[in-house]
Parts: C-alpha cells; structure tokens; sequence
C-alpha cells in the first residue's frame, strides 16, 4: 500500500503544473520524539561548548565533533534568533537524568545539555562530541528549536552511514523521505583546522 500510494504521488507530481514557488521549497526537518533523557533541571553552564564545563580542567571524554549550520524556513531564509537546544549522552551513553541507570557514573566533564541563540544569519555552533550508541538506540544528538514567531521543532541527528541507523525505529521513521533524511544524517569529516582529532558537521536546521 505503501508503495503504491508512492507511485501515485509519482504519478501525479508529472501531470499537475508546479506551483510557482513551489520548487524552492525546503523539505522541513523532521520532527522526532523527545525521548525520555531531556533534562529535569538545566546545568549550571549551559553554553554552546558541552566538552568542556565552566570551573572544570578535564575535559570530556569522547570524539569532539564541531556541528554547526542555519536555523532556517522553508524558503530558506534565516530564523534569526531561534533558541537551539541539544542534549545528549557521554561517550559510555549515559545521560544526566534521574532515569537514567548508572547515572553514577557518567562523565562529569560532559556538560550533556547546550543551548544558544542563532545569529541574524541564522547560524548556530556547538563543539559537543560524536555521538554514541547506548543500548536500543543508534547514536544521535537531539535538537530543539524554538523561533520568537512560536515555531517549534524537536528533531534527531544521526551519523549518516552507521550500521545500527536502519535497525533504529525512531531513525526509520524519520528517514523515510529521502530530502528529511539528508537533513537528519552528520556526514562527519575531520576538522584538524579546528582543532586536533576533532570531527566537523554542518546541518541545517529547516522549521516550517
Ligand atoms: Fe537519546
């Protein structure tokens, strides 16, 4: 059923005219679930560099990965001044969350949560670290975003390629439309500019 109903939509998309305009669309970012692990209460720093924790020497464990990109809507056009939340696990893929089990012994040097407000370009940077699997998930960042004009988005971000993407639901279900799938997927390339060992993204974020 499925694929007929795509065949259809095929179909149709070469007999109707395109609206004009309707070329330049964006495909939105897909929305994805919260999950369980959002924080309770929001860290005492909780800037845009999760690797490293204000008043602390150590850094934290794990691969830092540099992802940055544009808040922007469907034209493309940049949501200027959109808070852009992240949160994720360690790099053992332990959360800071009462619900999480060994909470104990998670990294203390992760600060686990970051956000930020998107430039008038709409840009946005975290230095976080490459995500890990924990058990039942691929490895993922999640994102919220909130624009002063009340949009709202709460998404997933995948590293494009790993082998427990396609057994991951929540992935699978976001990834179904190919355009929503290249705007879920980090493909991870060194940044040895930006720093020594460290991986870089960029991801556009598009809220409708
Ligand atoms: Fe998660």
């Amino acid at each position: 059923m499925k694929s007929s109903r795509r065949l259809l939509l095929a179909a149709g998309a070469g007999f109707l005219p395109l609206r004009a305009g309707w070329a330049a669309s964006l495909a939105t970012t897909p929305s994805q679930t919260e999950g369980p692990f959002y924080p309770t209460s929001l860290p005492a720093d909780m800037d845009n560099d999760l690797v490293q924790v204000r008043g602390q020497a150590a850094q934290a464990m794990g691969t830092v990965l540099h992802l940055q990109g544009r808040v922007l809507d469907l034209s493309g056009r940049p949501i200027d001044g959109a808070i852009v939340e992240i949160w994720q696990s360690d790099a053992q893929g332990i959360y800071d969350h009462p619900r999480q089990p060994g909470r104990e012994r998670r990294d203390q040097a992760f600060q686990g949560y970051g956000r930020l407000v998107a430039k008038s370009d709409g840009a946005y940077s975290f230095r976080t670290l490459k995500p890990v699997a924990y058990p039942g998930r691929t490895p993922h960042i999640h994102l919220k975003v909130a624009s002063s004009d009340g949009r709202r988005l709460t998404s997933q971000f995948y590293i494009a390629g790993h082998p427990s993407n396609e057994s991951d639901g929540i992935f699978r279900g976001a990834a179904r439309d190919p355009r929503q799938r290249a705007l879920i997927e980090m493909r991870l390339a060194p940044a040895p500019g930006l720093e020594p060992g460290a991986l870089a993204t960029t991801m556009d974020i598009v809220v409708a």
